[in-house]
């Protein structure tokens, strides 16, 4: 009896141990992989900030205001495999999510937000995988920004690989509109009536007209960048 419960003790002592080991090395991997979508980021970050250097020496003005990048927290990537009916393996992050490296590149201008998608694409190391197109189609909601899910190569001690990044561009004005909805939307026990979903759409079109005018204005100080010919 004594011996069968020691057997017993060793058994389910080996079993946890291998479960203990099981997760480890999951994790080791997931850790892994989340390091290389860090390292996506950085690498389209650089190739952004390079762009916005090299525009400002020409044109004497920053297209970019400011770069915000976000890795997709493990609770949100367990939901949104869970919504896609995909099984949780970490196989399985990288085939079927396009948007676990975040970039977010808030520019000063609309034209500066096709200009630098345009650079960037241009890349020889960057493809284009997806495309939404948010400014010319703005959301029903009003939302609006560039958005485009890209591969990028990462270059490892033995190895190369080919990560997507998703990366939306937006001007200050849609950003401004983007994060107060944002915030407004996942606001507690609080359900968006009709009308209030209406005034945010309103205001989109309205921070909309603001960029054109702003844009307007930008050609014109462009156009004009040297002196005004003597009258
Ligand atoms: P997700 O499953 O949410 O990723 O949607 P999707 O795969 O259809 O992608 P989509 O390109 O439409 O949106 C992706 C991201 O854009 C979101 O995670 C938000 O960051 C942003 N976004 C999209 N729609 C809205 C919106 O109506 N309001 C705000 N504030 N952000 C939005
Ligand atoms: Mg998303």
């Amino acid at each position: 009896m004594e011996n069968k419960h020691s057997l017993e003790q060793q058994l389910s002592a080996l079993f946890t141990e291998e479960l203990a080991e099981e997760a480890q090395e999951k994790m080791h991997k997931y850790n892994k992989l989340m390091a290389y979508y860090r390292c996506a980021m950085m690498e389209v970050e650089t190739k952004l900030n390079v762009l916005n250097e090299e525009f400002s020496l020409r044109y004497d003005r920053n297209p970019i205001s400011g770069i915000k990048t976000r890795l997709k927290k493990l609770p949100s990537i367990q939901e949104k495999l869970k919504r896609l009916g995909v099984p949780p393996t970490i196989d399985n992050i990288e085939e079927h999510l396009s948007d676990v490296a975040g970039v977010r590149v808030v520019c000063s201008f609309p034209e500066d937000v096709y200009m630098l998608a345009k650079a960037l694409l241009s890349q020889d190391d960057i493809t284009l995988i997806a495309k939404k197109d948010y400014i010319a189609y703005p959301k029903e909601n009003g939302y609006r920004s560039l958005h485009l899910i890209v591969a990028v190569p990462i270059f490892l001690a033995h190895e190369k690989r080919i990560m997507r990044v998703e990366i939306q561009l937006r001007t200050i004005a849609m950003d401004f509109w983007a994060s107060l909805e944002h915030q407004l939307r996942y606001k507690k026990d609080f359900q968006f009536t009709e009308d209030m979903a209406k005034e945010l759409k309103f205001c989109a079109e309205l921070s909309a007209e603001l960029d054109r005018r702003m844009d307007a204005l930008r050609e014109l100080v462009q156009e004009d960048g040297k002196p005004s010919e003597a009258p």
